[in-house]
């Protein structure tokens, strides 16, 4: 695989920051978004369900999961961030029913197996084809099975106007246009927080 930009983003140092960072990010624009998070898990996870986390990073979703004691059988976490699955591997070790895989979510052509819960979260802005992506990683759900995505929207023209260069410098990340979310599949609940920086979204298989 070759070190790209976003790689790089998150890499050594930048890994070891990124908790704290986040933590930050969700009092400024992120904090409605994990209420938006922690009431799908509450709801959907199930003691029998099976997790993948697209994207994991430092593994704090999972984190949030445990902490608040919620129901599941198995998590796999994926990123393509050495750093980042170093740190989450570090933090749940010993736990045999908790994986973390190195994988490049622009190539999941070999992935087969099925999912009752997908969550996907500050990731798919970072991606060359966000539409591509989520339609595709619906493949890997369960019928009835449900994903969960927050992402970088894109905001009111005056927040925008200096938004974007920003987070397009240091975040290697471009916020996510309407248009292309009207081209994802499945979606049943949308919800814009931070005047639309933060985008929330459900989609649910049909039976
Ligand atoms: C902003 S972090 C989000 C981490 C975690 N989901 C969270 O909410 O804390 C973005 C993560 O996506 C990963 N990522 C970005 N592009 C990726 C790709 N093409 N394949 C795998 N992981 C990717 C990065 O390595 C990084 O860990």
């Amino acid at each position: 695989m070759v070190f790209n930009r976003v790689q790089n983003l998150y890499h050594i140092g930048r890994a070891k920051w990124y908790d704290p960072f986040k933590g930050l990010w969700n009092i400024i624009v992120g904090e409605k978004s994990e209420k938006a998070l922690l009431q799908f898990l509450k709801e959907n996870l199930k003691e029998s369900g099976n997790i993948l986390d697209m994207g994991c990073g430092t593994g704090l979703n999972l984190q949030t999961i445990i902490k608040l004691d919620l129901p599941f059988r198995c998590y796999r976490g994926l990123d393509f961030s050495d750093n980042m699955l170093d740190i989450a591997r570090q933090k749940f070790s010993g736990k045999t029913n908790i994986q973390f895989e190195k994988r490049d979510l622009t190539d999941l052509s070999n992935m087969n197996e099925k999912f009752d819960i997908i969550i996907c979260t500050w990731v798919i802005s970072h991606l060359p084809d966000p539409v591509f992506f989520v339609n595709q990683a619906q493949k890997f759900l369960n019928k009835n099975g449900k994903m969960f995505l927050v992402f970088f929207g894109k905001p009111q023209k005056w927040i925008n106007f200096w938004l974007e260069p920003l987070a397009k410098y240091l975040f290697m990340s471009k916020p996510i246009e309407n248009d292309k979310i009207t081209q994802f599949k499945n979606v049943t609940n949308r919800h814009l927080y931070a005047f639309g920086i933060t985008d929330c979204l459900e989609i649910k298989m049909p039976i």
